[in-house]
């Protein structure tokens, strides 16, 4: 599969900072292989960045390389110092494995970075070996470097996470572009190609089905469940693709999305609960046109309170189905998770994972986990009040398209914060 064809405004994006000198250290957020693909074909072709003097890639397993086109394909070459005997790719013996840390390849490039005209790509490193490896050291110096500036050297980062590799001061000097994991278009011809490809019969409806079903996932997973299903099922089963894309997402530790199970007739009583939220709620979602045109706020969020066991994740979820949109559970006991400087990541992740794949119903079950704001003397403080309020902003979003539903049996424990306008309109009593 050639992704050369796929979106590029946000390669684009990024060199047109670096050509502004706004920064020679670019960064690309995303965690998708397909997009460095495409990053390394869009360089390989471009007028400058292909006529670089070297184009050097370090990869944590791989070492340090040089990036070459063979035709139409990518090559990378291992690194070998001219003057000595010195390797520094790993596939070459065991005095290369020795020999291939970061910290070595920083040493390397930081000369031809300095002296001629460049590129350094660095892709699939972890986070956790700064105190072996200088990552960071190298990375401000490069960034603010008048040399590698004026050379037209350019050092892109493609990660995940920007901050687990960055400090907040040398992300600050260096240009963040957040890659987004696929949009419609790109799902929607990907289908196609591999259908194509596998000589799998689409009907147009299907393609937009699966389009939409598929929405949060990047190239290569979307690719890979593609795949998934046509070798077991031999057609590409949406139940089965539903299914895997919740694996998938489950994977993130935060968020696990279902097809909602029940409905408002599984729930014995409540009927004007039901009446209530059919009348402002459901009605107005499934003509959001004309609420607009009447003036009517979209709702945006519903408290659901009361003792355990009344029945409040069944209406969450009958909810969901009523308003045929997929069933989010936002999972907050793994949110503040044991690693310190985690969660506010994982948080975030998550939140963007939403806001891919809304519209949808977020459930977040005992919502009142996020405490209160200034609450002091636990030890993670700081790390709590920065996911709380990661999470309050993202609540308050003019933009945001999912509908959340909060339960709680403690009322009194919730920030006040969250009932704002905007946020968690609705209180429902469940007694
Ligand atoms: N009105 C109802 N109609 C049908 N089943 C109900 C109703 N209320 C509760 N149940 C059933 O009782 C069980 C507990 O309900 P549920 O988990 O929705 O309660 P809850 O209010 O979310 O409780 P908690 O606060 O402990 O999370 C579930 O199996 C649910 O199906
Ligand atoms: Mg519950």
């Amino acid at each position: 599969m050639t992704y050369a064809r796929f979106d590029t405004s946000w390669i684009e994006t990024g060199l047109i900072k670096r050509k502004s000198n706004y920064s020679p250290v670019v960064c690309f957020e995303t965690g998708d292989p397909a997009r460095l693909l495409q990053l390394k074909h869009y360089l390989l072709r471009h007028p400058d960045y292909g006529k670089a003097d070297s184009i050097f890639v370090y990869d944590e397993w791989e070492g340090l390389g040089r990036l070459g086109l063979r035709g139409e394909e990518i090559v990378t070459t291992p690194y070998r110092k001219e003057a000595g005997s010195s390797v520094l790719s790993r596939k070459l013996g065991e005095d290369a494995t020795r020999l291939a840390t970061l910290k070595a390849a920083l040493k390397e490039v930081d000369k031809p970075l300095k002296t001629s005209r460049s590129v350094f790509i660095i892709q699939n490193i972890s986070d956790n070996r700064e105190h072996e490896t200088g990552l960071r050291a190298a990375l401000k110096s490069w960034a603010i470097d008048p040399l590698v500036i004026a050379n037209g050297s350019t050092v892109f980062i493609v990660t995940p996470a920007v901050e687990r590799i960055l400090d907040d001061f040398t992300r600050e000097l260096s240009v963040v572009i957040t890659v987004d994991p696929s949009s419609r278009e790109e799902r929607q011809r990907l289908v196609e190609s591999v259908a194509r490809e596998l000589e799998v019969p689409l009907a147009e409806e299907q393609v937009t089905e699966l389009v939409i079903a598929t929405a949060g996932l990047n190239l290569h997973q979307l690719e890979s469940i593609l795949l998934e299903t046509y070798y077991t099922e031999k057609a590409f089963d949406i139940g089965r693709i539903k299914a895997l894309k919740s694996e998938l997402v489950k994977k993130s530790g935060v968020l696990e999305v279902t097809d909602p199970r029940s409905s408002f007739a599984d729930i014995g009583g409540y009927e004007v609960i039901k009446d209530f939220v059919r009348r402002y709620i459901i009605n107005v979602l499934s003509r959001p046109d004309r609420a607009r045109r009447i003036g009517v706020p979209l709702p945006r969020g519903l408290l659901l309170f009361g003792p355990p066991g009344t029945g409040k994740s069944l209406f969450a979820n009958a909810l969901a189905s009523e308003i045929n949109l997929p069933f989010i559970h936002l999972v907050t006991e793994n949110i503040y998770s044991k690693w310190l400087g985690e969660s506010g990541h994982r948080m975030r992740d998550a939140l963007r994972l939403v806001d891919k794949m809304s519209p949808a119903v977020v459930f977040i079950d005992e919502i009142d986990r996020f405490g209160k704001r200034g609450r002091v003397g636990d030890s993670a403080g700081e790390e709590t009040s920065r996911v709380f309020s990661q999470f309050l902003e993202w609540l308050g979003r003019p933009e945001r398209e999912s509908i959340i539903v909060g339960t709680t049996n403690v009322p009194s424990l919730l920030d006040e914060a969250f009932l704002r306008a905007g946020r968690l309109d609705y209180k429902i009593p469940f007694l």
